[in-house]
């Protein structure tokens, strides 16, 4: 039996886990539930980064022992990922007892090797990535290019670790395994980074002690980089595990720290005695969640957490299910949007509309509809067992949905097994439109009709066996979903724990005669109505979002339904985006040309801008925009732009007010005004 073992980044936790965090933790889940069916031996490990100075500065200001401070803030990811399907064989901490033992021993390994020495650092220190930068890889101002706050100087003696003795070794590990890293254009930027030179890095701190201390020199802590990374090993050791489970088969983390992973980390396991063949064998980076183009992250307040998208998903279906299944229903429709909408290895836009949209279609009326279909039709005509179809021949359209189905189910397992959920996800919603399509035209309610009995069991029968193919292949997408399917369909549950492989190789051929169970509905819709009140309860626990800017968070993109989220930068442009509104509702919009007469940054928030702005009143209006990452201030001066008149005063922090909406097109930071030739005044409105 062959054994799979994967790992997501263990999470700092000065934050509560938010969906930026929880998606590579969901797709970790998706991929090892994949390679639990085919009944590999499977591992999946998780964990918390706990030392470094961050946390220490964050048990501070609470006036809170570290230890004490670490063990509550470790709580909300512990607890966090069983409410949305994910579980993992190991959870590890890094303030544990049997990591700190390891990675000694890792440390011991590697100054043995005679690859550390003891040196002086100085350097600007991000204190969020727990890292320093060189003064050409910051932005202006001395700030984190990732977190845009200050860097802080910092000088220390340090323990060095030998990198640069690695480059060739690394670079000859790369060529003989050009899959280390995916997606393959990653690999290209990680040679490139090697190629161009590496220094020897800094890998111990005096300044501060809430880190794993250094063997035989307790002054200093270990860095946190070789601290965490070493959970991978850490959490294998004390048990047989090693030997079944090392080394990992991917490391799942995100772009950002991928250098970590595909540098460093093979570079101390070398120096620590490990052969190539017991080096990982793949890094897969993936990309950013965004927001409007930004990643989401606490610090840009527009994140949004799975708890409040559970709790909204609770909310808008307490009609129609029980709080506990709203909520698995929530954390499968989280899990799928994820793995479908964006494509994993590229940054992708989260975006609650498209959310809903998704749940309503794809998962509501294409699966969930599918599901009711076909088994309130074997309620009433075949008693809620599955129908022995033996009674008629199969014809072309059986033989097409099979032949959909065996395509379906190889290439989903085919994506899913190189790290392409998206596109295995695609693969399994083309077996679910095919079985729609066998549904529509076989019409087993015009056959029942006719009194073609033998043709409806047939039809039913051949149904139930897709469906049941679909039960299994939506379970590492939708784990709660998959089963629910499983139990209407009268299937065993499906086992973390496969002895057998249970991957479907088409449609999975039932047994005539056997009982399904309870019909319920698994999707129930989300009207216009409650799509507006889940959008805004989500909404209104992002603080950026609920400050209200025209750069609104998670401003959806497309719809079919009424628009309840505040004003967009950007809505979306496509035939699909179109609402219907009457003459009189855009009659009420007072659209006018403007000039804008002088504009300003605003203090502490990077993406406004306050504008005063001529629209041939008695003063000019004082408008407060989400431009700034498109203009600078001064360039806007005497533009001539579009602003929305009429629009109810919206009040940012600091009593500053805005009095009005400029139009642009397109997306920060490459937003476009819209504008009205010069020989329109300003004031006059545009019908
Ligand atoms: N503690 C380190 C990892 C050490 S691993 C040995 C760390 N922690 S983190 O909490 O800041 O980030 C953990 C993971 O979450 C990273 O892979 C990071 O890329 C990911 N994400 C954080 N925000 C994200 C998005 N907005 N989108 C996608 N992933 C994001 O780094």
């Amino acid at each position: 039996m062959s054994r799979f073992y994967v790992t997501t980044p263990i999470y700092y936790i000065n934050d509560v886990p938010h969906l930026g965090t929880a998606y590579t933790t969901i797709l970790a889940d998706v991929i090892s539930r994949y390679h639990r069916l085919r009944a590999q031996d499977t591992w999946a490990l998780t964990g918390t980064d706990e030392h470094g100075l961050k946390i220490e500065r964050a048990a501070e200001e609470r006036g809170v022992p570290t230890e004490q401070f670490a063990d509550q803030a470790a709580g909300p990811f512990k607890k966090m990922w069983p409410q949305l399907g994910c579980e993992f064989d190991d959870f590890i901490r890094t303030t544990e007892g049997r990591h700190t033992e390891a990675v000694q021993e890792l440390w011991r390994r590697v100054r043995d090797n005679g690859d550390l020495y003891l040196g002086k650092y100085e350097g600007w220190y991000c204190v969020r990535c727990e890292a320093y930068y060189t003064e050409r890889d910051l932005a202006p101002g001395n700030k984190c290019p990732d977190h845009k706050v200050e860097a802080e100087r910092l000088a220390e003696p340090s323990y060095f670790f030998k990198l640069s003795q690695y480059e060739e070794r690394l670079l000859a590990f790369y060529e003989s395994h050009p899959d280390f890293v995916l997606p393959p254009g990653r690999m290209n930027e990680v040679k490139s980074f090697v190629k161009g030179g590496l220094e020897d890095i800094s890998v111990s701190r005096t300044t501060f002690s809430w880190g794993v201390p250094v063997p035989d020199d307790e002054k200093h802590v270990m860095y946190v980089w070789f601290d965490a990374l070493g959970n991978y090993w850490s959490a294998l050791q004390g048990s047989k595990k090693t030997e079944a489970y090392w080394p990992p088969n991917v490391h799942l983390v995100g772009k950002d720290i991928l250098r970590f992973h595909a540098v460093y980390w093979p570079a101390f396991l070398m120096a620590a005695g490990f052969s190539l063949d017991e080096l990982p064998e793949h890094v897969f980076a993936h990309g950013w969640l965004t927001v409007n183009g930004e990643k989401m992250s606490k610090t840009l307040r527009n994140a949004v957490t799975p708890t409040h998208l559970l709790e909204a998903f609770e909310a808008s279906l307490k009609d129609q299910m029980e709080p506990a299944t709203a909520r698995e229903v929530g954390a499968d429709t989280m899990r799928y949007y994820l793995a479908r909408a964006v494509a994993f290895g590229q940054d992708g836009d989260f975006n609650l509309r498209d959310l809903v949209q998704r749940y309503n279609s794809e998962l509501g009326n294409s699966l969930g509809n599918l599901v009711q279909r076909v088994l309130a039709q074997t309620e009433r005509h075949a008693e809620s067992r599955v129908p022995d179809g033996s009674g008629a021949s199969p014809g072309e359209a059986e033989a097409e949905l099979g032949r959909a189905f065996e395509e379906a189910a190889h290439a989903a397992g085919d994506f899913l097994a190189v790290f392409q959920p998206q596109r295995a996800a695609d693969a399994v919603w083309k077996a679910v439109d095919a079985a729609n399509k066998y549904i529509d035209t076989r019409a087993p309610w015009a056959l029942a009709k006719q009194g073609e009995m033998d043709e409806l069991r047939l039809v039913l029968k051949t149904a139930i066996d897709a469906l049941s193919a679909l039960s299994v292949m939506v379970w590492p997408f939708m784990p709660s979903v998959g089963m629910e399917m499983g139990q209407q369909l009268g299937l065993p549950p499906l086992s973390m724990e496969a002895t057998e492989d249970v991957w479907p190789t088409g449609l999975l051929n039932r047994t005539a005669g056997d009982a399904l169970g309870k019909r319920r509905v698994i999707f129930p819709k989300l009207d216009a109505k409650k799509e507006a009140a889940f959008i805004s309860q989500v909404l209104g626990h992002v603080p950026g979002a609920a400050e209200g800017a025209e750069t609104k968070t998670a401003a959806p993109k497309k719809t079919t339904a009424k628009p309840p989220a505040p004003p967009e930068t950007a809505p979306g442009s496509s035939a699909e985006d179109m609402r219907e509104i009457t003459f009189d509702d855009f009659q009420k919009v007072e659209l006018r040309v403007g000039v804008v007469k002088a504009a300003e940054n605003v203090p502490k928030k990077d993406r406004l801008l306050r504008l005063d702005v001529d629209l041939g009143e008695a003063e000019p209006r004082q408008i407060v925009a989400g431009l700034r990452e498109s203009f600078e201030a001064e360039a806007l001066v005497g533009r001539r732009v579009v602003v929305v008149a009429n629009l109810a005063p919206r009040k940012f922090s600091k009593g500053l007010v805005s009095h009005g909406m400029i139009l642009a097109a397109g997306k920060n930071p490459n937003l476009r005004l819209a504008t009205a030739p010069e020989d329109v005044p300003a004031g006059t409105r545009l019908s």
